[in-house]
């Protein structure tokens, strides 16, 4: 058995990372292990643990996670304003592990922050603290190019007509637009967000989402996005939860949905509520298979159940190993030995290169057990109705 090839045991099967791979394109960010502590001596604390993290270019990811669960941390970790200091990360081909000052002022370039605090210049106007982010970016470009390339940028924001006001002149959401048309004026092909439409009403928020947007799905640009803000959540590619300085899901948000839909419509999980769904389809495992492989063998006793999510398999039975049936894409076996305690009653033989997406007998278990609960919870509610 072939198992995924992602290294990253938090990035799933994914058919557009899977080619990306294959086509030998690197990610843009790569976390292998990666820890970091704050204070020294006894005030030591740790704030992330072991972190693995693989991000294409061209993604959206939106970071979650509740307060203080070290979200902000890994921001500026991956934007180089701290230093890594356990672990591996790569961001942008380089490694920053081992990287010189140089080699992170280089670096920045191609950044673009927007952050909580805006750090804005007061005594500068909008326009001038756009054209900061340009300067640093090409400090040899031509100012006056700069310049209007700075106004385009805040009309683009929605803020055309305050391009001379300063920063004490400007409202809240007014000033996180500066900040925003700051951080994207460059082109930078890393964009790290927190917060970015806190202050915002709906229509800029969506401005906002839909500049992020343009920039990763027609420029390539990788855009990691650190919100709570649940209006802009369909933006997203991944949505990865961060909790206690841990990476707790990293979840496909298309994949997971495409897996709830094939989970539906299977008769053992048909009560599981939408949550139960994707709670599910969370702990699935992804395992490749070349053609003519053997999955299971029937008298073994079962130990997963499996969907298909890609390819074809025989269903065979007896002695002659004759083929009673075929199974494909969205079809699922291995489940009656879960449920009966019984071995396996066939054997599973791929008849092409398949993926398939796999889940523990315990995990099973644990979906039915969650399942019954639920029904048990609503045949009292209704009962207590009466
Ligand atoms: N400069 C610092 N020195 C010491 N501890 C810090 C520092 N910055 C953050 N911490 C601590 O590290 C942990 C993670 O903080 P971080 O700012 O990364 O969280 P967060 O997920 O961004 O939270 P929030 O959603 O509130 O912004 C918290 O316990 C915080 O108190
Ligand atoms: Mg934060």
């Amino acid at each position: 058995m072939a198992e995924s090839n992602i290294t990253s045991p938090a990035v799933r099967y994914d058919p557009t990372t899977r080619k990306r791979i294959a086509e030998g394109q690197k990610p843009a960010i790569a976390a292998v292990g990666l820890q970091h502590y704050y204070g020294s001596g006894d005030l030591r604390k740790q704030v992330l643990f072991d972190n693995y993290l693989e991000i294409y270019p061209g993604e959206i990811i939106i970071m979650t996670g509740p307060s203080g669960s070290g979200k902000t941390t890994l921001l500026t970790l991956i934007g180089t304003l701290r230093r890594a200091q356990e672990g591996e990360l790569y961001v942008l081909d380089r490694p920053l592990h081992e990287a010189t000052s140089a080699d992170l002022r280089e670096l920045r370039r191609e950044i673009g922050f927007i952050f909580q605090a805006h750090n804005l210049f007061d005594s500068l106007t909008a326009t001038q603290n756009v054209r900061m982010a340009l300067e640093l970016a090409e400090p040899n470009g031509n100012r006056s190019e700069q310049t209007n390339r700075s106004k385009e940028m805040l009309n683009v924001v929605g803020l055309g007509e305050r391009t001379g006001h300063k920063p004490k002149q400007l409202s809240g959401g007014q000033k996180q637009r500066v900040a925003i048309a700051r951080g994207l004026v460059h082109g930078p092909r890393l964009v790290l967000a927190d917060e970015p439409t806190a202050a915002l009403d709906e229509k800029s928020g969506r401005t906002v989402v839909e500049l992020l947007r343009k920039r990763a799905k027609e420029d390539g640009a990788t855009i990691i996005i650190v919100t709570h803000d649940n209006r802009i959540l369909d933006v997203a590619d991944r949505i990865i939860n961060l909790v206690d300085g841990s990476i707790r899901s990293d979840v496909l948000v298309q994949e997971a949905a495409i897996v709830s839909q094939i989970l539906m419509h299977c008769d053992v999980f048909k009560h599981l509520t939408p949550r139960g769904l994707a709670q599910m389809a969370d702990n699935l495992q992804s395992e490749a298979f070349e053609a003519e492989q053997r999955v299971i063998r029937e008298g073994d006793s079962g130990d997963k159940f499996y969907l298909i999510r890609k390819g074809r398999v025989a269903v065979k039975r007896g002695k002659d190993e004759e083929q009673v049936a075929t199974l494909g894409e969205g079809d699922f076996f291995g489940e009656m030995a879960l449920l009966m305690g019984e071995p396996r009653n066939a054997s599973i033989d791929t008849l092409e290169e398949t993926v398939l997406y796999s889940l523990s007998k315990e995990q099973f278990e644990n979906a039915i057990a969650e399942q019954a609960s639920f029904e048990t919870e609503i045949r009292t509610s209704l009962f207590d109705r009466q």
